[in-house]
């Protein structure tokens, strides 16, 4: 049975055809077009269903079309959808109560952004301000080779990608990156003039690359001695993907200011910037604002996510989910002899390290199979399934990897 209306069906090549005619060429040409979504499924054009290991890039966390998000979604909608931040409205003020909760932060306070590089762009402005009230020149960054904090100019240049710097160079200047794994340059990197160290606890886009526990307490450390925040971008890794609300609540470093977005809204778009201590209160009326920041509806969205998350016991799932993928990546890497070099990642953001750069090709012999991943390095899958994974969905991605794996090495050895 299919959800798509023949017209639908029957429009496919308009629909691409016009894509190609009116969207800037911002992202890689496909041809793939999603109608519906329901669970772990994406319907296409043609009615048939994709099982999304890659959730929207972390996003749909609860899966596809959720009824409690979709509810309160359309029950907000009925009611009130814009104001402003001139007045308060319910859902928003709700929300901020309850990120902070959910963080620990007793004094917590919250900035609504639209995504994660408007939730970076307000906590750089946030350490920024923090910073010149202690000196004038207390204005630059350090964050972390591989790191990505978003596509706005401020974000970009804390990307440390210098390959996404160079078509816009040049940049601000306010940035020095250091190696991510190294200890010894952050602290060097670190000084008076340093108003934030801005890091992921684990690099999503960057490869799945958890950071050491030493890389974070020299990180944690080095803000303690000079004044500077520690900004956590969870925006990948937050609202419960690696198995706790956020990813820094299992290691032993508590940052000042942490950046959401991505699953808050299970697709809805909204971001949060969330601090607490003294960072929680630098922001004067005038220094920061949205227009739709905290919009009842995208705030009303995250609130259902929450509730769902604690209502379900998701967090828990999270980790059995995880170990069932880890163990049949395991037999995978038995069964090729070392095909899978290694699995790592947290939850259920979990990269596959491959022993050759096949990772595009695996991809694409997934996607013929109907089974969606990201590649993001060129041996580096990801995998980041909505948290509400079934067990049978699981070894089914897994009979599909297997054997995507074993043909992409396959065809590696058959050209080279
Ligand atoms: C860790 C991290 N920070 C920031 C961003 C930027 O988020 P957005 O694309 O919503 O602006 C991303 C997006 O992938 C991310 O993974």
């Amino acid at each position: 049975m299919s959800a798509v209306e023949p017209e639908v069906r029957n429009d496919h090549d308009a629909l691409v055809a016009s894509a190609r005619a009116h969207l800037m060429r911002t992202y890689p040409d496909t041809d793939l077009a999603f109608v519906a979504g329901h669970g772990s499924w994406l319907v296409d054009t043609a009615g048939e269903e994709w099982l999304d290991l890659l959730s929207g890039i972390s996003v749909t966390a609860l899966g596809h079309a959720h009824p409690a998000v979709a509810r309160a979604v359309a029950d907000q909608a009925a009611r009130l959808v814009h104001t402003s931040n001139l007045f308060l409205t319910a859902p928003a003020v709700e929300l901020a109560g309850r990120l902070a909760g959910l963080a620990g932060f007793a004094d917590g306070r919250v900035f609504f952004a639209q995504c994660g590089a408007t939730a970076n762009e307000a906590a750089i402005k946030l350490a920024r301000r923090h910073g010149k009230q202690q000196h004038p020149d207390k204005v630059r960054i350090v964050t972390l080779s591989g790191g990505f904090h978003g596509r706005t100019l401020a974000t970009l240049e804390a990307t440390g990608q210098p390959a996404k710097h160079a078509p816009f160079a040049p940049l601000a200047g306010f940035v020095d990156t250091v190696p991510h794994d190294d200890p010894a340059a952050l602290r060097a990197a670190v000084g008076a003039d340093t108003c934030a160290v801005l890091l992921e606890v684990v690099q999503g886009e960057g490869g799945v690359r958890p950071l050491s526990p030493a890389m974070l307490a020299a990180a944690r450390e080095a803000c303690d001695t000079h004044g500077a925040l520690l900004i956590a971008d969870e925006v990948q890794t937050g609202v419960g993907r690696t198995g706790t609300w956020f990813a820094f609540q299992q290691t032993d470093v508590t940052p000042d200011v942490v950046t959401l977005a991505k699953a808050l809204g299970n697709g809805l778009p909204i971001g949060a910037c969330l601090a607490h201590g003294a960072a929680a209160d630098v922001f004067r009326p005038g220094d920061h604002a949205t227009t739709f920041g905290g919009n009842p509806v995208t705030a009303a969205a995250a609130l259902a996510v929450l509730d769902t998350i604690e209502q379900e016991g998701i967090l828990a799932d999270v980790a059995t989910r995880a170990a069932q993928l880890r163990m049949g990546l395991a037999d995978v890497a038995a069964r090729t002899g070392g095909a899978v070099r290694e699995v790592r990642g947290s939850g259920l953001l979990l990269g596959v390290v491959l022993d050759a750069p096949i990772a595009d090709d695996v991809v694409a012999h997934c996607r013929s199979e109907r089974v969606i991943i990201n590649a993001v390095a060129p041996d580096v899958l990801r995998l980041a399934p909505p948290l509400t994974l079934t067990a049978a969905e699981a070894d089914r991605a897994l009979d599909v990897l297997g054997r995507a794996i074993v043909a992409a090495r396959a065809d590696r050895t058959e050209t080279a």
